[in-house]
């Protein structure tokens, strides 16, 4: 109700300001009004993509979040007028190697599910195979029970997903998977399930299990990241430690992430390898500066090469 009142107010003004330029007037007026409207309206989105902007790369991530918005808020629109608006589950596929963000990732859409009001708490329960199967027949399906119960209102996270087909048919861990499907036709918009996982096993697990893909619609890859983009990740985590590297130490930093990147086979941890790198780096420094007499700003702030010690098991 409020946006026509505005507009219109914004429209008068012009009109009786710009004689000679009404037209223009107008509609700059009426445009900016509804910037204005759109980035109030819009502000978990925006606040969203502000956040997610800090994370380098996931462009297949960052859209699929617009998507959910979009849709989100253009189905409420569609309720104001009396439409049909219809309810969608948003239960998600993260498929990615290791350290490639999924769950930094999850624990974000939690607070944006929040903010948009899908999710009445937005937490994340985080879970694996050990949470979820039991040891007798029973246990699982209630182990399993009392883990959505958790998660009601809120993200239940299954990583290492593909672990439950692991057993086949007899395996405990079948049951667990009944058990999450059922939950997720009875209950479907209480809770939002995200399965993930390395991409090949994902691909297997889902493949065993027919009836799984269909129930979720959405399905968000975590490509491994390049050595510019692992490069930008580390310098990020440094500006938010308050550290810096010096332009030698940078350069080794590279070069190392070019040796492992190639000799890791696939098993390489991406952005967690880089925050350990770092951490141990920070730590190196430190001892470095105990024995230092000056422990300026700069001082404290400065990684050089000699505390980037790379050593063989570090190849991994
Ligand atoms: N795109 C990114 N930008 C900045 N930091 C990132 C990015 N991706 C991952 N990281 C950082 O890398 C670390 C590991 O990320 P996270 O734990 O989310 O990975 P994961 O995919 O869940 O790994 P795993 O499959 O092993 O559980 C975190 O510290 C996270 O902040
Ligand atoms: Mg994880």
């Amino acid at each position: 109700m409020n946006e026509p009142i505005a507009v219109k107010k914004q429209r008068q003004i012009n009109i009786v300001l710009n004689q000679g330029n009404e037209k223009t007037k107008i509609d700059d007026g009426a445009t900016l009004a509804g910037k204005e409207k759109a980035l109030e309206q819009h502000h978990p989105l925006l606040k969203m993509e502000k956040d997610l902007n800090r994370l380098v790369g996931m462009e297949d991530l960052k859209y699929h979040v617009k998507e959910i918005y979009a849709w989100l808020h253009i189905n409420k629109c569609r309720q104001e007028l009396g439409m049909k608006a219809e309810k969608q589950a948003l239960h998600m596929l993260f498929k990615g190697n290791p350290g490639t963000g999924k769950t930094t990732v999850a624990r974000k859409l939690g607070t944006l599910f929040h903010e948009m009001k899908v999710l009445s708490k937005g937490h994340l329960i985080e879970a694996e195979r050990a949470d979820l199967v039991g040891e007798y027949i029973g246990h699982t399906a209630q182990k399993t029970r009392d883990l959505l119960k958790k998660a009601s209102g809120g993200i239940l996270f299954i990583d290492e997903a593909y672990s439950l087909g692991r057993g086949g048919e007899k395996d405990f861990g079948k049951e667990a998977i009944d058990t999450l499907v059922k939950a997720m036709e009875d209950q479907q918009h209480d809770f939002i399930l995200i399965l993930a996982g390395y991409p090949k096993e994902m691909e297997r697990f889902l493949k065993l299990n027919p009836g799984l893909p269909s129930r979720f619609p959405i399905n968000i890859s975590f490509p491994d990241y390049s050595v510019e983009e692992l490069m930008e990740i580390a310098k990020r985590m440094l500006i938010e430690r308050e550290y810096l590297l010096t332009r030698d130490c940078e350069w080794k930093l590279k070069n190392h992430i070019e040796k492992v990147k190639q000799a890791s086979n696939g098993s390489f941890s991406n952005g967690r390898y880089i925050r350990n790198m770092i951490e141990k780096a920070v730590r190196r420094q430190s001892v470095r500066l105990l024995n230092e007499s000056s422990q300026d700003r700069r001082t404290l702030m400065t990684i050089q090469s000699d505390d980037l010690v790379l050593e063989e098991r570090d190849l991994i």
